[in-house]
């Protein structure tokens, strides 16, 4: 007997042929796949195909004569232990998420109580609509898992994100799902997507994020252009996945995770201070924040005065290398994890940096590739091991890279 039962629910995109693949997959892992196709997306593939390779009718219409069972929504739906929708339209979701049932595949989802677990795949705009947002968000909160869309060129020639995620990654997820039930009882987690089960538990990490900024006076300041938003994907991650999380937070263009621990900090001096008082409890300390590395050496009390200069020039002097302090000071079993934002020999600078401050973990970034670096929602990296490993993590979203990083940070656990 088959080890689960799948209904593979296809809409039509450009990414229906994507099917066919996690079809393949979910076989050779011992699943009992039955296929439902929408009326669209079978001008993408043929039901044929489908049919050839489950061996059974692929239903598009209940109506259809040829159709076996006239009431195959409720059969097909009380069958399976998880109904995947692969790849899903904005149109499947709005469906969905309205509880409109015009044809088989939406009165399948309204007649199941399996699992509903569903992988998007559009144009990065009509993900991005609120209306295609708040679909999503209605079905997280109805309980459907979502394995998110990641970022990449799609098929309209764009790059953002909207890209149907690998298809060996929605098998593993849709697999872990029927193995391990419900991680978001387990977590507390509502927010539908689906990372490994509770693997971070164990752990408690430190996370600095966000750029410092660093008093001339009490109009001005130095500072940078960081977002957070690469720490706070980091911070969102490692807490759906179990781990107690704190974060140092400096100044951030984005709101912080809900499901962390926020400290503010605005100078590198007060991030620093705030990182001595708490990292008695890290078991990981992260350094995401992009830190000034030098602040005016005596900041005035009062606003300064042109006065009729050409030239001002201001002292500067070296701000405390949170990174390295904490390195130094850590105490056994605690990972260190460093950031390189570099313009140049990215790898080259990383490793010597990973050297010089004792680092079991450094993500490197050439902030000069499109979609990598400061403000954007993706990022392009490559993460370097004390080992002498080398990562390479093509363009993905930030959250997505967060999993990447902490899957690594795990490997070092285990070694
Ligand atoms: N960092 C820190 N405290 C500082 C400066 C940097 O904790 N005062 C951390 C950052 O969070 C990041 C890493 O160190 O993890 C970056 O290293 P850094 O040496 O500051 O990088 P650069 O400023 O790019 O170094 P350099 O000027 O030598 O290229």
């Amino acid at each position: 007997m088959a080890k689960y039962r799948i209904g593979l629910g296809v809409t039509g995109g450009i990414a229906a042929y994507k099917a066919v693949e996690v079809l393949r997959l979910l076989q050779k892992a011992d699943c009992d796949v039955s296929v439902a196709m929408t009326r669209h997306a079978t001008e993408f593939v043929q039901p044929l195909t489908f049919r050839a390779l489950t061996d059974k009718h692929v239903i598009v219409d209940d109506y259809d004569p040829e159709n076996p069972d006239p009431i195959a929504h409720i059969n097909f739906s009380q069958e399976i232990d998880l109904l995947l929708i692969v790849p899903a339209t904005a149109n499947i979701i709005g469906k969905f998420a309205n509880g409109v049932a015009d044809d088989f595949l939406s009165s399948t989802y309204l007649a199941t109580t399996a699992k509903v677990m569903v992988a998007p795949a559009m144009n990065t705009t009509m993900w991005e609509q609120p209306a295609t947002q708040r679909n999503v968000a209605q079905l997280k909160a109805d309980g459907v898992y979502f394995v998110e869309p990641v970022a990449g060129e799609l098929a309209c020639k764009t790059v953002g994100t909207g890209k149907l995620e690998d298809v060996e990654n929605i098998v593993k997820q849709a697999l872990a799902l029927l193995e391990t039930g419900d991680r978001r009882q387990e977590t507390g987690d509502v927010s539908g997507s689906l990372a490994p089960v509770s693997d971070l538990s164990k752990e408690n990490f430190l996370i600095t994020v966000g750029g410092t900024r660093e008093a001339i006076d009490p109009v001005r300041f130095i500072s940078n252009h960081s977002s957070g938003k690469m720490g706070f994907a980091v911070a969102e991650a490692a807490a759906a996945r179990g781990a107690k999380v704190t974060v140092v937070a400096g100044v951030t263009t984005v709101e912080p995770p809900a499901n962390v621990n926020v400290i503010r900090a605005v100078s590198a001096e007060d991030m620093h201070a705030a990182v001595k008082a708490e990292i008695a409890h890290a078991t990981v300390f992260v350094g995401a924040a992009a830190v000034a590395d030098y602040a005016p050496a005596n900041a005035a009390d009062a606003k300064i005065k042109k006065d009729g200069r050409d030239v001002l020039t201001l002292e500067l002097k070296k701000t405390p290398d949170i990174l390295s302090e904490v390195s130094k000071n850590r105490h056994t079993g605690m990972l260190v994890v460093g950031f390189a934002a570099e313009t140049n020999d990215v790898v080259g600078y990383a490793r010597t940096k990973m050297e010089k401050k004792g680092l079991d973990l450094v993500v490197a970034n050439d902030i000069t590739k499109a979609g990598a670096g400061f403000n954007t929602d993706t990022n392009i990296a490559t993460i370097l091991t004390r080992a002498g490993g080398e990562i390479e993590l093509p363009l993905m979203s930030k959250r997505e890279m967060a999993d990447r990083i902490l899957d690594e940070i795990l490997l070092l656990r285990k070694n």
